[in-house]
């Protein structure tokens, strides 16, 4: 058997788990891969002493730039820069690349894919979206047949975690969100779990591949969940749903998507009412699959780690062979903003006299479905029949009986 020499670009949560899984399952992924896989190099400018292969650490990418004994390099050090130089360099030299980055696949996947293409590589990155789930190689492999039309799922495990804490356990925000770190789930910086911009990146990735063309994040119009109270919880759950951060893309009539994130109410027994904890999932429609839906540990380091080593793995039975992954370039016009389209909504709101701002609130609208229950803390629920949010907005900016109001959607 022959061994095929591998790079590691850094040893953090994630990396760690990468070079723990190919190590201590070394012969099965061997006999899986056909090759044996060496760990040749680690790239990290931090120092790993006492470990047993602490000999393999570097801090000089050259070293692994220049080695034409490695042919695939694991890219795991998260944010743009140096990630992308590196990640290019590296498809440049004719390396393929695992990486789990969605920051980097999200600004420059299709610029990527194309040089992988060029130099007749592979570029992969499983574990950019939805952690351990298999859910991009079944997109482009397995649902080929279909013409996709509608994308949309917890994408984001932190922030699910964070609302699993506050619907079941009544726990603030800040704690849950403590928690989450402790436990190695959220990003480096928890803005970009809680202000919706990993889940973002991740729904840019899935559009892309599902409907073919490059979506950028500055594209997606994204909405976080630091503004969810538990009063909002509460409320949702007394009116029979709980509230989830969302990410959606949907194919419309002219041949352009919609894209974004945002904070919804999801129906009980809708499936991804029951998505709790640090999972994921992910819904793909087709029009001749119908529904499919992929759920799974979302973050984590062993259940991402465990989708990088598989792409390790699948570059090294394809050494010589282009996988299926690829999309066109992106288009400034080609995502529209969804504020357009028709939903029901949920607005939540201090007042000072609840009798008066239920009768303002049926004044500027015909129908409104009151939440009990809201009113013993001072302020009115409700959740309106299906109409756009600006409508919305307009109608309750004349309501001076509610002070700031929320809005959330309410996934159909
Ligand atoms: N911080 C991310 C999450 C990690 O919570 O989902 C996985 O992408």
């Amino acid at each position: 058997m022959q061994t095929v020499n591998v790079a590691v670009m850094g040893h953090g949560v994630v990396g760690s788990g990468v070079v723990e899984v190919l190590l201590a399952h070394e012969e099965s992924i061997a006999l899986k891969a056909k090759n044996k896989i060496n760990v040749k190099y680690i790239l990290d400018l931090r120092d790993f002493p006492g470990l047993d292969y602490s000999d393999r650490f570097i801090k000089d990418f050259n070293l692994i730039l220049k080695d034409e004994s490695i042919k695939v390099v694991v890219e795991v050090m998260g944010g743009i820069n140096p990630a992308y130089e590196y990640v290019k360099a590296c498809l440049e030299a004719g390396k393929s690349v695992c990486t789990s980055n969605k920051e980097l696949v999200a600004a420059h996947g299709a610029e990527l894919l194309k040089i992988a293409g060029e130099k007749n590589v592979n570029f992969l990155f499983e574990a950019s979206v939805g952690g351990g789930i298999p859910v991009l190689r079944p997109i482009a492999q397995c649902l080929a047949a279909n013409d996709l039309y509608e994308v949309f799922g917890i994408l984001n495990g932190t922030t699910n975690f964070i609302l699993t804490k506050m619907i079941k356990e009544n726990m603030a925000f800040d704690d849950a969100l403590a928690l989450a770190q402790q436990l190695g789930y959220a990003e480096r910086n928890p803005s970009a779990d809680v202000d919706g911009h990993d889940a973002c990146r991740k729904i840019c990735i899935l559009a892309s591949l599902c409907f073919g063309r490059h979506v950028y994040p500055n594209q997606v119009r994204t909405e976080g969940i630091t503004k969810i109270t538990l009063s909002d919880v509460m409320y949702a759950g007394i009116a029979g749903y709980v509230i989830k951060l969302i990410g959606h893309s949907k194919l419309l009539d002219d041949g352009k998507i919609s894209a974004d994130v945002y904070p919804a109410l999801i129906p009980n027994d809708n499936q991804l009412a029951g998505v709790d904890d640090v999972f994921n999932a992910v819904m793909v429609r087709g029009d001749a699959v119908g529904d499919v839906l992929f759920y799974g540990r979302g973050a984590g380091k062993l259940p991402t780690a465990s989708a990088v080593v598989a792409d390790v793995i699948d570059c090294v039975k394809h050494l010589q062979a282009r996988k299926y992954l690829s999309w066109d370039d992106g288009d400034k016009d080609y995502v529209v903003d969804s504020k357009t389209v028709k939903t029901k909504l949920y607005v939540r709101a201090k007042v000072n006299d609840v009798i008066a701002a239920k009768a303002a609130v049926f004044a500027v609208l015909d129908e409104a479905e009151f939440i009990v229950g809201a009113e013993d803390n001072g302020e009115v629920a409700f959740i309106t029949p299906a109409m756009v949010e600006q409508e919305l907005t307009l109608a309750i900016e004349s309501v001076k009986e509610l002070e700031n109001p929320a809005i959330l959607h309410v996934l159909n």
